[in-house]
């Protein structure tokens, strides 16, 4: 990756074999903006786009003083027939490497430069499920390959990041992050055959199942089937912490537009009818960020005020 792209390279690159999620809260309400800026600027060094991807709320936009079209919270209005928490926050680091350890290292090097306007909130532990080299993909927790429809190349690129704005704007990319509890006891004791339509492949071979039905997890969210056409690019891993486990699901788009259309067909806000993915996972918080592009291999904040 050139030091010249726009954007942040570990948002193409694929998903890292561990991850960490590591979200930060302002220490208390009263922080000026110039004491906020000192420690963006202070974490800024440690943040390169790739080994860490980094996300500023709207509120956090707000407190600099900044605006972003089309940056707004994880709306509230997704619950309904299912629960979808809105779960806002303010910064959001996606540490990505090899080795556990060495991300302790660099969570305690951001901790330190953000100290002491920023705390540490909320932690996730994350890796690569059953990773094929070949094909690139991991698997969720319940043996289903993910990632197989994300688009590729330019379009990956297209759908991703913000593009023909200006103003510092292109390159940016927004970001929906939500945790998926999963309900491995319930999906054990479906038959096969039921865990294959809940999710509208095959198990076996990922093939895609044509006549699932509409309620099928790859039916409600098909990209193409949306007008206009919703296309994201995932990079969502699996997560554990004790006996809990799920999904980390983070999609990355050049808007919310496409996510917002996904997540209100699943949670049955469009025909009523909700994603079988329900029956087997449920999300517990959803939040939204926008990630600023970069510039000569640094982060480019100009939008947020900085020189
Ligand atoms: C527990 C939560 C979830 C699980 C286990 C899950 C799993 C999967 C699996 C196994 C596939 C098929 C392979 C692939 O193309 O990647 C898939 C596809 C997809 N999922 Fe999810 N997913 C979850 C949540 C979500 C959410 C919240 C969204 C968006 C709101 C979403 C959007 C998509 C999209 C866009 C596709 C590709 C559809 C296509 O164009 O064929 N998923 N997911």
């Amino acid at each position: 990756m050139s030091d010249t792209a726009l954007y942040q390279p570990g948002i193409l690159q694929g998903v890292p074999r561990v991850a960490r999620y590591v979200q930060f809260t302002l220490a208390g309400d009263q922080q000026p903006a110039h004491a906020i800026k000192e420690a963006l600027t202070r974490v800024s060094p440690l943040i390169n786009g790739t080994d860490v991807v980094i996300g500023l709320a709207p509120a956090l936009v707000r407190a600099l003083g900044g605006d972003i079209p089309g940056l707004h919270e994880f709306p509230a209005t997704f619950s309904g027939r299912v629960k979808v928490p809105s779960t806002p926050g303010q910064l959001w680091c996606w540490v990505r490497g090899d080795d556990l350890g060495d991300l302790l290292h660099v969570t305690r090097q951001l901790q330190k430069a953000l100290a002491p306007v920023f705390g540490l909130r909320h932690v996730v532990d994350a890796f690569r499920h059953r990773h094929d080299e070949g094909t690139g993909f991991g698997r969720d927790l319940t043996g289903f390959e993910d990632g197989t429809e994300n688009p590729k190349g330019e379009e990956a690129i297209a759908a991703a990041f913000a593009h023909g704005q200006g103003g510092a704007l292109d390159g940016a990319s927004f970001v929906a992050v939500q945790q998926w509890v999963h309900d491995l006891d319930a999906f054990e004791q479906m038959p096969e055959d039921d865990q294959n339509q809940c999710i509208g492949r095959r198990l076996s071979d990922n093939e895609e199942i044509e006549d699932a039905p509409e309620s099928a997890h790859v039916k409600r969210t098909a990209q193409e089937s949306f007008d206009p056409e919703a296309f994201v690019l995932r990079r969502s891993m699996p997560w554990l912490a004790s006996t809990q486990a799920g999904l980390m699901f983070v999609a990355f788009g050049c808007s919310f537009d496409a996510f917002e259309a996904q997540m209100r067909r699943m949670a049955g806000l469009d025909d009523g009818i909700v994603d079988d993915v329900f029956k087997l996972s449920k999300p517990v918080t959803g939040a939204y960020f926008w990630c600023p592009p970069m510039r000569n291999g640094q982060l480019d904040l100009r939008r947020l005020g900085f020189d």
